[in-house]
């Protein structure tokens, strides 16, 4: 079955570690036509991609672009497209550096610009206002018989910290989880043809954002846009890039987060004797935090670009592929994890790659960490009085996040 394995292909979806496994066994690099992509299934294999960025770029804009862009006159058409709806020029977007695909020097001088807005000591001090927006959720399910925690708890934990953050209206959040979700959505079905709606999106969250961003520039205040604005020489960013960055923390921590919470919830109703140590205990939930990373990826593949020729695992991929890597996989490696199957509490989890390693190693993860720690501590000891409505999963439809479109839970007494 692994010979057919297409990383786009829905078929997966609902269970993906079977052919992993496949893949990791038989073809540890595999070359999907349909895809026209190279896919790392090992961890091994998935730590070197991820540190040999002299090798695989991180240079991918391409790959984003529908399939049927991806030729000379219709990728000008998109392009043009967007600088109009974005009221910019040609100059202002060649310019225009996005962390997450920039490589070598321009990565590293932004990085370590950005990294001012995610110092531990920011984030722990977002641990008071997280614990309240918990509890504003755990509120509202409180006393009603069925709920769905995605839609409760799951979704609105994330995006209300990030926009507020970003300093976004409360009013305006409804827009801006709606803008996360097409962009996750539009990013994860490159065959879809969906450039021209992602250009909308983005578009009318420009609209938006451009006027909170000028107003920070004149007039600092202690949010994260200031500390995006106020900075001189080469870290400086311009508006665009300033906008680019929120579009990227919309997409990196939303829906991401979201889906480490639905999955760790997840796996809690599949192994009850978990959910009953982690009650009685709540000082495991970091270790839970972690298993659930590794067991079930909510970043289940990253895309690179080879830059010259390379050998990986005896394959040799050639110079300017897609080479997708497969977190998912690599995370339930038997070489790396023994017995990988198994939700295991007590298993050393270190190594696992599910916020990447290396150079473009997940940003937010102390904050991911921080709300998914906060939430199951506070829905943890509801969740022994809680059933699944239904026993069948619904699982997005997206090659990048693994997770459970809704899950209903009824109270059992
Ligand atoms: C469970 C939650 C999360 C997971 C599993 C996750 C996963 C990842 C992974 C795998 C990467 C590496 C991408 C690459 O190598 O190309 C990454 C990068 C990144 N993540 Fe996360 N992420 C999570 C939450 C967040 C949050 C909450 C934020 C911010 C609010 C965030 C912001 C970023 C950014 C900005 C990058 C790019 C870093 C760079 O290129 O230097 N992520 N994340």
């Amino acid at each position: 079955m692994y010979e057919s394995y297409d990383p786009y292909d829905a078929t997966w979806r609902d269970d993906p570690y079977p052919v992993y496994r496949a893949l990791r066994d038989e073809r540890p690099v595999h070359y999907s036509a349909a895809s026209k992509s190279w896919c790392v299934s090992r961890h091994e294999d998935v730590e070197y991609v991820f540190r040999h960025p002299e090798l695989f770029s991180s240079k991918t804009q391409e790959f984003l672009m529908p399939m049927e862009s991806r030729n000379l006159i219709k990728g000008l058409g998109v392009a043009a497209r967007f600088m109009w709806r974005m009221k910019t020029g040609p100059r202002s977007m060649r310019n225009s550096r996005m962390l997450i695909q920039e490589d070598g020097e321009i990565h590293s001088t932004m990085r370590a610009f950005v990294n001012r807005g995610f110092t531990p000591r920011t984030i722990a001090q977002l641990e008071k206002r997280t614990t309240e927006i918990v509890a504003g959720c755990m509120d509202g399910v409180r006393g009603r018989d069925t709920f769905d925690v995605v839609s409760e708890l799951n979704i609105p934990l994330p995006v209300t910290v990030i926009a507020e953050m970003l300093g976004v209206e409360p009013k305006d959040r409804l827009r801006f989880k709606r803008w996360s979700d097409d962009l996750v959505r539009q990013a994860s079905n490159p065959v879809q043809g969906l450039a021209k709606e992602m250009i909308e999106t983005m578009g009318e969250m420009h609209d938006y954002m451009q006027p909170i961003v000028a107003a920070r520039r004149a007039h600092p205040i202690d949010d994260l846009i200031s500390t995006l604005v106020t900075t001189e020489g080469d870290a400086a960013l311009s508006d665009f890039e300033v906008f680019f960055f929120i579009v990227l923390l919309l997409v990196a921590g939303n829906e991401t987060t979201t889906n480490l919470l639905g999955n760790a919830v997840d796996a809690l109703l599949g192994h009850p004797e978990v959910l009953d140590r982690v009650r009685v205990d709540p000082g495991l939930i970091p270790a839970l935090i972690e298993e659930t990373l590794r067991w079930d990826s909510p970043v289940q593949c990253i895309t690179r670009r080879s830059v010259r020729e390379v050998e990986l695992a005896g394959t040799r991929i050639p110079a300017h592929a897609k080479v997708i890597v497969i977190l998912g996989s690599a995370n339930r490696d038997e070489r790396r994890f023994p017995d990988p199957d198994r939700f295991d509490l007590d298993r050393d989890t270190r190594g696992h790659l599910a916020f990447g390693v290396g150079k473009h190693f997940c940003l937010g993860a102390s904050l991911a960490r921080l709300e998914a720690r906060v939430a199951l501590e506070a829905f943890i000891p509801e969740l022994a009085q809680l059933e699944r409505v239904r026993p069948e999963r619904e699982f997005l439809d997206s090659f990048i996040i693994r997770g459970r479109a809704n899950l209903e839970l009824r109270r059992t007494g």
